[in-house]
């Protein structure tokens, strides 16, 4: 009688190691695919913030700096590739925030005038700026909402 309890238990033993066994390896394949998949989206710019860019472009830029940014020659300057897009943040937010007139953009002159978008709310301009730098061919680092918050503050009016 004991030595059939014996078997019994090294019997319930072995079959529940063997089932913890096979439960491990499943478990652990779809952690290491997350990881993979998962990197490439951090380093990149958030889709999210993309699609509600290309919105607030389409709303307030679109008319004068055209669908492919390719602007309209000598009135509205192209954004693929200025040195105002893809260059200093601080610079390229102020012509949102005040509007430009008059200046010389890469050598060319344009007849019209950009308007301010003072009204539009810190995360629009982020995320419209991110849009602009990161479409038309463009590839720049994202512009965040407190950038924005931080050069609205120091924008003398
Ligand atoms: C009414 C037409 C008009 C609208 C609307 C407009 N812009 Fe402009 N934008 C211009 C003009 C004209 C200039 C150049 C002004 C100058 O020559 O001084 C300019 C200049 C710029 C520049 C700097 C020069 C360059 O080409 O890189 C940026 C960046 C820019 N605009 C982004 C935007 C964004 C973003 C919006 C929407 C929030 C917008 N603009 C809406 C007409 C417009």
């Amino acid at each position: 009688m004991k030595q059939i309890f014996i078997v019994v238990c090294a019997l319930t033993l072995l079959s529940q190691s063997a089932v913890a066994q096979q439960k491990t390896p499943p478990k652990a394949k779809p952690t290491t695919k997350k990881a993979a998949t998962a990197a490439p989206k951090t380093a990149a710019v958030a889709a999210a913030t993309l699609t509600a860019g290309k919105a607030v472009y389409t709303q307030n830029c679109l008319t004068c700096h055209m669908a492919d940014g390719g602007g309209v020659e000598r009135m509205n300057p192209p954004l693929n590739g200025t040195t105002w897009v893809l260059g200093d943040k601080t610079r390229l937010v102020k012509v949102v925030l005040n509007g430009l007139e008059g200046e010389d953009i890469d050598g060319e002159s344009y007849a019209s005038v950009m308007p301010a978008f003072d009204a539009l709310t810190d995360k629009q301009i982020s995320d419209v700026l991110t849009y602009v730098r990161n479409s038309f061919g463009n590839k720049a680092t994202a512009i965040s909402a407190a950038e924005v918050k931080t050069i609205r503050a120091s924008n003398k009016k």
